[in-house]
């Protein structure tokens, strides 16, 4: 394995990046758009810079379209090839106290179908990963005992991705309940249900 560093929140940078990954990895056949940053934000007090907020839609929305327009021609070459976007189950029902981070996942969510209709006649393939809560060091994660190991995150998601064919939406049990909120006709209670129980999260 080798390592190329890019910060997704510099669009000359993420051209030079794609050059230089071409270039040096000319069999590279995957793109997995994973960098993300989510921090909470209190709408009736917020920085008058907005720093956060564009922060947050510069790395989780225009870092994955910027990445994904310059490697495209990149994967086209390839004889079979896939880009993985990470968007959450917070794309399909938000948690209010980190508003521009949900608007970006449901953002990612919905470029992500457009996406997989343009290139259905190509041979990229194009998969939403939506992580429930993950205990990573994403926000209060990692030391919270109500996300999911991320062990046992890992584990779930290897064995879906090995199905055939993939589903091109990859849901853990876990994340099921927001996924298909819309769907289940108990929008509105899980909404208060987990806004009422995720508050004290930051
Ligand atoms: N954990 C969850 O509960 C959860 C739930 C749903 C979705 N997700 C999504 O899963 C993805 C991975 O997050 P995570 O949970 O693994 O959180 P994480 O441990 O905080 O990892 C985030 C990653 O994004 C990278 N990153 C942030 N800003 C960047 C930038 N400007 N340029 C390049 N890389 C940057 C970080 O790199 P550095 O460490 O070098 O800064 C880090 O590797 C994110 O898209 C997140 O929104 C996570």
């Amino acid at each position: 394995m080798k390592s190329l560093q890019l910060d997704i929140e510099d669009p000359v940078a993420i051209r030079t990046f794609a050059a230089e990954a071409a270039a040096q990895f000319p069999a590279l056949n995957v793109l997995i758009n994973n960098a993300g940053i989510m921090r909470p934000e209190k709408l009736l007090a917020q920085q008058p810079d907005l720093a956060d907020a564009e922060a947050m839609v510069t790395t989780n929305l225009l870092g994955p379209i910027r990445l994904t327009a310059v490697l495209l021609p990149q994967l086209q070459k390839q004889p079979s090839s896939a880009v993985i976007n990470v968007s959450s189950g917070l794309a399909f029902l938000p948690l209010a106290i980190t508003p521009t981070y949900c608007a970006t996942k449901a953002a990612i969510h919905s470029y992500t179908l457009s996406l997989r209709y343009q290139l259905r006649a190509t041979t990229t393939e194009v998969l939403e990963l939506v992580p429930p809560y993950v205990a990573t060091d994403l926000m209060s994660g990692a030391s919270d005992p109500r996300a999911m190991p991320l062990g046992a995150f890992i584990v779930e998601v290897m064995k879906i991705l090995k199905t055939q064919p993939t589903p091109p939406e990859i849901c853990v049990e876990n994340v099921k309940s927001l996924r298909f909120a819309a769907e289940s006709g108990k929008f509105s209670a899980i909404f208060e249900g987990l806004n009422a129980a995720m508050a004290d999260v930051h």
